[in-house]
């Protein structure tokens, strides 16, 4: 083996970047130099969005322009929705709907190709494509977008068609804003290796919601929530663990490759979920989360007692989401729709100070092997 093999690049650093910063042994993320508890449950998503892009606070008139630059963007060409619900009728998997539609923000891009323009097209649109996808996934016809609405809030009206309450608003940009960015995660990396090539941002999200695809990635959500319900139908929690645990199997919403201790994003999705859930008849589910929670740390403790597995981002993303009337299949490309300012942010501070990511493989093949014709193998 090469002595200088980094598989995974993990421990390398290769880009530096002040759109957020991990400190995995002591749980503590930055993002944009707020710490997260300061920014996710107080900024809207458009001023999250605007101190990625511009590294300080807008002003009441900057939020109104940017606010109202990405609600002139939000309507996705109609050959692009036409694909999604053709991708929605066949059953393909909801991150390909997404995929194929935002490939095609080109269509609507008015001009040249420009870095900050196509950053604001795909963030504006990412939320009409995955709306479109769940509406004829349910058989029903896209919802045109609302420009009055901010950001959250007209997504979570492209999917029902409703004007969302405060609390269905804040809970969601809660989420939003706690997931928008996470460090040189393989999505966030992919769309920084596509612009280092110098093409364009609407390619590099593409790239980055394939990547955001693959289960070791965006998908632990959806099977949080159905532990949560088995949890709650069950006896004993603590049986349900262990029954996951005996079967080999990994408890979904626990551990992490980065933080040593519990996620931070946990604790802010739980304030906010715990806000959320307060006085409604649904507050059962959040308590039984919480004292899963409880349960299967303890659990997890014996199991492993080497390791400190604790709850991740996706254990109360999947409780706050499922409260504010997101549908399951529609967590991973609602992380898409948080993500995307991050995948937009990094691609802008690459192309500013811009390398080609290139690194090397070390070659394992043979070095001379003869030619044998067709005929004669
Ligand atoms: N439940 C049970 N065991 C777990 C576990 C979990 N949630 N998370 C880690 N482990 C165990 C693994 O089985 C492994 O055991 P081994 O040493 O006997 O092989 C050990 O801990 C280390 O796991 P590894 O996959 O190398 O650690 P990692 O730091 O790369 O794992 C995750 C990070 C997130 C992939 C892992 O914790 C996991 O699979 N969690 C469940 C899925 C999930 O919630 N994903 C969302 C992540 S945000």
């Amino acid at each position: 083996m090469a002595d200088d093999l980094h598989r995974g690049l993990e421990g390398i650093t290769v880009a530096e970047t002040r759109l957020s910063s991990i400190d995995g042994e002591n749980g503590v993320l930055v993002v944009g130099g707020f710490p997260l508890d300061e920014l996710a449950p107080n900024a809207t998503f458009e001023e999250t969005l605007f101190v990625l892009y511009e590294d300080r606070l807008p002003t009441e008139s900057e939020l109104a322009d940017f606010q109202s630059e990405l609600a002139d963007s939000r309507r996705v060409h109609p050959d692009a929705i036409d694909t999604v619900v053709d991708a929605a009728e066949r059953g393909l998997p909801a991150m390909d709907a997404v995929r194929m539609g935002i490939a095609a923000a080109s269509l609507t891009r008015d001009g040249e190709e420009d870095p900050h323009t196509d950053a604001k097209l795909a963030v504006a649109q990412l939320p009409t494509v995955a709306a479109a996808y769940w509406r004829a996934r349910e058989g029903d016809d896209p919802v045109e977008p609302r420009e009055d609405l901010g950001h959250a809030a007209n997504y979570l009206y492209m999917l029902d068609g409703e004007t969302p309450s405060e609390e269905r608003v804040r809970g969601l940009e809660t989420y939003l804003n706690s997931v928008v960015d996470h460090g040189l995660n393989a999505s966030t990396f992919t769309a920084r290796t596509i612009v280092s090539t110098e093409s364009d941002v609407i390619s590099a999200v593409t790239g980055a919601v394939g990547a955001l695809k693959g289960p070791l990635h965006g998908g632990a959500p959806g099977p949080v929530l159905d532990m949560l319900r088995d949890a709650q139908a069950a006896d004993d929690p603590a049986d349900l663990v262990q029954e996951i645990l005996d079967s080999g199997e990994r408890v979904m919403g626990f551990g992490h490759r980065v933080y040593d201790v519990r996620d931070p994003r946990a604790a802010v999705l739980q304030s906010a979920a715990e806000e959320f859930y307060a006085g409604r008849e649904e507050r059962a589910f959040f308590e039984a989360a919480r004292e899963f929670e409880d349960v299967a740390v303890d659990v997890l403790a014996e199991h492993r007692p080497d390791l400190r597995l604790e709850t991740n981002v996706e254990f109360y993303t999947a409780v706050l989401l499922n409260g504010v009337g997101v549908p399951k299949e529609l967590f991973t490309p609602t992380f898409a729709v948080a993500r995307t300012g991050g995948w937009t942010a990094h691609c802008l501070e690459q192309l500013e100070n811009n390398r080609l990511i290139r690194p090397r493989a070390a070659y394992v093949g043979e070095n001379d092997r003869e030619w044998t014709p067709l005929a004669d193998r």
